[in-house]
């Protein structure tokens, strides 16, 4: 499958891009800094170009199966508009070259999933922290929602950088009122690639966190 991976020079785009060739797919890596990518491999392609830039991204998108987004930002106490401009341009550049499998990260306390992300989260690090962030990000995932792209929003508890495990809890009911529900940047990766076969998630925003 050719894949295109946004945001591979993340925590959760590395783990996306080691996990991908591993299991055997062909990658192209759009990142801003290609240096910054520490993967060599002959089943991958890097690609240097800015998710703003529109031309940029129908260039590469053109071709490919599946587009995979992990962008994100820590820009989170200026009123920044990168998540959903971004996603509007992934989205037209998707819907113009007819490529229209597209799996995005976004995150539990988003939309339908508001106060998931448990109490701390809730009362404290979303409105005083986070606030102009998650105000993109649910721009971001009505983007996607309205296209017509055959979509999955991934939804991840609270990141970490532990190992992959391989087992954790998926789907739309996932999440906790009270507690914050962690899930490593690995195992999202293994959810993610897990979700390129087969349909269970299609137009659907699961939770997912151990
Ligand atoms: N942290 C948490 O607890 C948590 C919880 C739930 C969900 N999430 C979400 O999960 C996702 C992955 O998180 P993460 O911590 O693994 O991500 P991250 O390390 O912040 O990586 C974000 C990626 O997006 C890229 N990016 C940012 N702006 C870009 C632009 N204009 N053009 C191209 N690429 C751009 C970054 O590139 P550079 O390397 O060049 O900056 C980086 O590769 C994010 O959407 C995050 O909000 C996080």
């Amino acid at each position: 499958m050719k894949l295109l991976i946004i945001g591979g020079t993340g925590g959760t785009g590395h783990q996306l891009i080691s996990q991908a060739l591993e299991q055997g797919h062909s990658l192209t890596a759009f990142v801003r800094n290609p240096q910054k990518l520490n993967i060599v491999h002959q089943n991958l392609t890097v690609v240097k170009g800015n998710i703003l830039d529109f031309e940029k991204v129908q260039e590469v998108v053109k071709g490919q199966d599946t587009v995979i987004s992990a962008l994100g930002h820590k820009k989170f106490f200026i009123k920044t508009t990168i998540l959903s401009r971004g996603t509007t341009n992934i989205v037209n550049a998707m819907e113009k070259h007819n490529v229209y499998r597209l799996i995005c990260i976004t995150s539990l306390g988003i939309n339908d999933s508001r106060f998931k992300l448990g109490l701390y989260y809730t009362l404290f690090v979303i409105p005083f922290i986070i606030f102009f962030y998650f105000i993109d990000k649910a721009k971001q995932e009505n983007i996607i929602r309205s296209s017509k792209l055959n979509w999955t929003i991934v939804r991840p508890g609270q990141l970490t950088n532990g190992k992959k495990r391989s087992t954790y809890k998926h789907g739309v009911n996932v999440g906790n009122y009270l507690l914050t529900k962690m899930i490593s940047r690995s195992d999202v990766a293994h959810f993610i690639l897990s979700q390129l076969s087969g349909s269970t998630y299609l137009h659907k925003a699961p939770g997912v966190t151990y």
